[in-house]
């Protein structure tokens, strides 16, 4: 059982660099970016821009994007693909819809399986012409003249939706009022200075058509999602002392250590910087602490987080409960099957809910075969399990963790003491 010590930084967020590049695109201005996530989902959105006319450089660690106006936008060399990412093909309809040209997006068979009707119901009502494979990929967007606002709510807690909207409604010939009664990430919404008006956990996004793209250069601050496995590492290994520089603290992002309070997990942190987005120091050591029923409305900032929460279940006290989080089903891989046959695999005791989980603390575990359905969050959640199991732990795919953080085995050898 290693030590988790040092102190690590992270490559940059990963929601964060799918929308510098994306945004950037949209303006003939020059904007920089240091610490984008070269990760393969990232990798699509920029290869998706660059076949669409968008020139973009990478020298070290800088990236610089010129963008050109959506109507100068050039047609594409076949169909575009999003490979694995949601996130790409979800904010990427926003536009495309809006395109004088026909375009295909498509993506591998994990994303084929992903729902799509959510996205392209509402831009249909915006007045989209949108042919898709019963509400999947792949999505082929027709031209038409001028879209117009809706007003929305949001049936489903998706940030993806959210922000393809934002973006659709930009070139609509009238607003736009989105809301959306949970809180999801806010990337979009800050990076694009949009107007929020809050009412308790809801809220209401007014967007004017033309609204101007702020300056958006900056440093991507480190991955929250990708931090949070370092976080648990530390947690569960007896000894460790564990600093995270440079990672975002965006509060619709760091419910995990909302979790981590209720659970009586004690850590520190200091924030660096406020504006645009939320950047600092977290430190945490190994300690004891209590399982919880997660209340519900922390359910849409923890979502990616809820694979290595299950692991961390493993090793506190009671009952681990998540419910209303049916989202689950629909990432990369069905989360919720993937979850209770990982933890199974190791001899936990974790009961199927539809739409979540109860997993009873343990710390008497067995190593096994995990079967991740080529989903990084999965293998990493797998990874960090390993270190406190005696037996051996086999993981069908290491390398998928390509999809968000390529680093990942360095980065926990560096740690691991
Ligand atoms: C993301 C939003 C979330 C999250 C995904 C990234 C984003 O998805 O799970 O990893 O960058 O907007 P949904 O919006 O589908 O919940």
């Amino acid at each position: 059982m290693p030590r988790i010590t040092g102190s690590i930084s992270l490559p940059g967020d990963k929601s964060i660099s799918h929308r510098a590049a994306l945004f950037s695109a949209l303006t003939p201005a020059v904007n920089s970016f240091t610490n984008f996530n070269m990760n393969a989902d990232c990798r699509a959105t920029l290869d998706i821009l660059k076949n669409l006319g968008i020139d973009w450089v990478l020298e070290d660690d800088l990236l610089t994007i010129t963008g050109n106006e959506l109507s100068s936008w050039q047609p594409p060399a076949g169909t575009l693909d999003a490979k694995n990412s949601g996130t790409t093909t979800r904010l990427m309809s926003g536009l495309l819809c809006h395109l004088p040209f026909p375009t295909v997006i498509d993506g591998d068979n994990s994303l084929r399986n992903r729902p799509m009707k959510r996205v392209i119901d509402p831009l249909q009502q915006m007045g989209a012409k949108i042919e898709h494979n019963q509400g999947k990929l792949p999505l082929k967007f027709m031209p038409v003249g001028e879209l117009h606002g809706i007003g929305y709510n949001l049936p489903v807690a998706s940030a993806q939706v959210k922000s393809a909207l934002c973006l659709a409604a930009r070139y609509a010939n009238s607003p736009t009022e989105i809301t959306e009664n949970w809180v999801t990430r806010d990337h979009t919404e800050r990076m694009l200075g949009l107007p929020v008006i809050r009412n308790g956990k809801s809220s209401v996004i007014k967007v004017n058509p033309g609204y101007e793209i702020p300056q958006l250069s900056m440093p991507i601050p480190g991955d929250f999602s990708s931090a949070a496995f370092f976080l648990v590492a530390a947690l569960i290994n007896p000894g460790s002392q564990l600093e995270i520089r440079n990672v975002s603290l965006n509060p619709t992002r760091t419910g995990l250590l909302k979790v981590f309070e209720l659970m009586g997990i004690t850590y520190h942190t200091e924030t660096t910087r406020l504006r645009p987005e939320p950047i600092g120091n977290i430190r945490i050591e190994s300690q004891e602490f209590s399982n919880v029923e997660i209340p519900s409305d922390l359910v849409p900032v923890i979502i990616d987080e809820i694979p290595i929460l299950s692991v961390l279940g493993l090793f506190g006290r009671g009952e681990l409960v998540v419910k209303n989080a049916e989202e689950l089903r629909y990432k990369e891989s069905d989360r919720i099957a993937r979850i209770v046959q990982m933890i199974r695999t190791f001899g936990g005791n974790i009961d199927e809910l539809p739409d979540g989980f109860i997993l009873t603390g343990q710390r008497k575990l067995n190593g096994g075969y995990i079967t991740t359905d080529d989903d990084h969050r999965i293998a990493m959640s797998a990874a960090i399990a390993s270190t406190v199991i005696e037996s051996d732990v086999k993981i069908d795919k290491p390398e998928c963790v390509e999809v968000s953080l390529p680093s990942f085995w360095e980065l926990l050898h560096s740690v691991s003491d």
